[in-house]
């Protein structure tokens, strides 16, 4: 899997597969079940390491976490989440952490930001690391924006996602993850880029979705967003589970509405 092939399934309209990964064992039983991208994603400060947001999770961690989904894996395109602090400064921070990240077998790394990540997409994109953006629920904005709440419901605030969109698009991102937004807007944003969408909480149109490994297992502790489905209800094994997870994003069965926002 890559960048090409996850911009043909867009034009063919087949939906991408994406589910959270931190370790070997998971990594390669996603693999074996059809996932198609697997994110290392900073959830992991809540998911592995017990933390109540993405904040505290660092740099050796994403190192580590992103090493052991690639030992784990042969065909699968890795995208690791750059974490908190480590690229917000300037675009040479950025490059520099993301080598690191690079070097560890990541195949993309993910920026969350809008206009503001510009220059630090196309510094990166323009020196051969690829970029997936993220905008709505930021969460490493999460006190900024005052809780894990739904973006882009004023119509203000969905120009301005769109806006942000069609400029990460344009300073090279290759993919973009849509977190908690309105279905109908990240419809829009869909069909305005030539870029993959891929959606959590942001409705069946996007062209992929993507779910964090616990959360579709229903093994999180904590409460579950009206975005998850537990895939392990109706099924009994994990590999059965992450089989029907792909196989409902690629039929569109999930996300339903009752998982999606207005
Ligand atoms: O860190 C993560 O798992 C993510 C997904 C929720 C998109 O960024």
């Amino acid at each position: 899997m890559n960048l090409l092939s996850l911009q043909q399934k867009k034009q063919n309209r087949e939906k991408i597969a994406v589910l959270t990964s931190y370790d070997a064992s998971f990594a390669a039983l996603s693999e074996k079940s059809g996932v198609d991208v697997l994110l290392v994603g900073d959830s992991l400060g809540m998911t592995i390491q017990g933390h109540s947001s993405t904040l505290p999770v660092s740099m050796t961690d994403m190192q580590y976490h992103t090493r052991c989904v690639a030992n784990g894996t042969s065909n699968v395109l890795i995208v690791t989440d750059m974490p908190f602090g480590s690229y917000q400064q300037t675009p040479e921070q950025a490059f520099e952490n993301a080598a690191v990240l690079m070097t560890a077998g990541a195949h993309m790394v993910k920026v969350e930001g809008g206009t503001i990540m510009r220059s630090t997409v196309k510094f990166l994109v323009e020196r051969g690391i690829p970029v997936c953006g993220h905008l709505g629920l930021t969460p490493q904005s999460v006190h900024q924006l005052g809780g894990y709440r739904v973006q882009g419901r004023s119509e203000a605030a969905a120009k301005q996602l769109l806006e942000d969109a069609k400029i990460l698009e344009e300073a090279g991102a290759g993919l973009l993850v849509l977190e908690m937004v309105p279905s109908s807007l990240a419809r829009t944003i869909s069909e305005a880029l030539t870029i993959p969408t891929i959606g959590i909480g942001a409705g069946v149109d996007c062209d992929g979705q993507v779910l964090v490994l616990q959360d579709m297992l229903g093994i999180y502790a904590g409460k579950s967003p009206r975005f998850v489905r537990n895939f392990m209800q109706d099924n009994s094994s994990i590999q059965e589970a992450v089989t029907a997870y792909v196989a409902a994003v690629k039929n569109k069965s999930f996300p339903a509405a009752e998982h999606s926002f207005e």
